[in-house]
């Protein structure tokens, strides 16, 4: 299994403030917003992971986040030169699929849940077709919405419908297995213009090839696409992480407990952190491990 980060786009609803700096290399509290995606893919036992920016902000991934080496992944990077829809990821990413499964996360997708793992994890078994989530929205009109009928059999899927048939959201967390490449570069743009990824699960779901898994209502799936929102996914963080002394996305801690790192690296990477409190928590980590 493959992942993708997905990290472009144009950020306009954030201007002035994604001007110079890519949404996604924004602080959530303490860390990188695109610390976040990534954990979740590293989180599923993915270790081969492409990042998908712009021109003008891919450097600056590779600055942050180099080859993988260091939390023992590996990195690659690809520039989408205009924002063509999430699609275009996997007719980007071609290549880099090859004959695997792929997994897609948006690089402003923020999750956090006791059993995110064991879902993730069997999300990772596809084969073939798709597996996609829905979540429980107030707003569901601001996403792809999917509707269910009283026996959970999936009805349709919308992207962001003026009617929504159900309060149920398609987050941006995506598993295919490796004929998306072919389905994508298959699809027409959409009339604004997009290779829709709403387009690509429908004809997944018309061959009876989507799974679709619901959630569960303890799960955070937080927004980040306003100020305000930004906002309220900082204090989320702050107050997860103060109230169980654990923190959230620390990537190098998760690669630690999976056994990618070793304490050397693991060394490296709180020295390389200076005088933070990110590094105080990686020294905490290292410490309770030794126990
Ligand atoms: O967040 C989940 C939603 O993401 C889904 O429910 C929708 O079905 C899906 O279309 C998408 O909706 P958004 O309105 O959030 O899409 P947006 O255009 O804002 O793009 C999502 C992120 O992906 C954003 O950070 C920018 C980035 N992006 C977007 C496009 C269109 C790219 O990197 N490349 C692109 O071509």
């Amino acid at each position: 299994m493959k992942g993708i980060i997905l990290a472009g786009g144009a950020g306009t609803r954030l201007y002035p403030a994604t001007i110079a700096v890519s949404k996604q290399m924004m602080a959530i509290y303490d860390k990188p917003m695109i610390y976040y995606p990534l954990s979740v893919l590293m989180l599923a036992g993915i270790k081969e992971i492409l990042i998908i920016s712009t021109p003008h902000d891919l450097p600056n991934f590779e600055k942050l986040l180099g080859d993988g080496s260091d939390i023992g992944m590996k990195f690659s990077y690809k520039v989408q030169p205009e924002p063509n829809g999430l699609a275009e990821a996997f007719i980007i990413g071609d290549e880099f699929i090859g004959d695997d499964s792929v997994a897609m996360i948006l690089g402003d997708n923020i999750y956090y849940s006791a059993g995110l793992t064991g879902i993730l994890k069997d999300a990772c078994k596809i084969k073939k077709g798709g597996h996609i989530f829905a979540y429980h929205v107030p707003d569901p009109e601001r996403f792809g919405v999917v509707d269910f009928d009283k026996n959970g059999k999936v009805l349709s899927i919308e992207e962001k419908p003026e009617h929504p048939k159900s309060s149920y959201a398609i987050p941006g967390l995506y598993f295919y297995g490796p004929e998306v490449v072919k389905e994508a570069k298959n699809l027409a743009p959409s009339p604004r213009g997009e290779l829709e990824i709403t387009d690509l699960n429908r004809k997944f779901l018309d061959r009876g090839e989507l799974e679709v898994t619901v959630l569960p209502r303890g799960l955070a799936w937080l927004d980040t696409g306003t100020h305000a929102a930004m906002i309220k996914a900082n204090n989320y963080v702050q107050i997860m992480q103060e109230m169980t002394g654990m923190n959230i996305a620390c990537v190098e801690e998760i690669a630690y407990r999976q056994g990618w790192i070793d304490d050397k690296k693991l060394d490296a990477a709180i020295e390389k952190m200076g005088k933070s409190s990110y590094a105080d928590y990686l020294r905490r980590v290292e410490r309770e491990a030794k126990k």
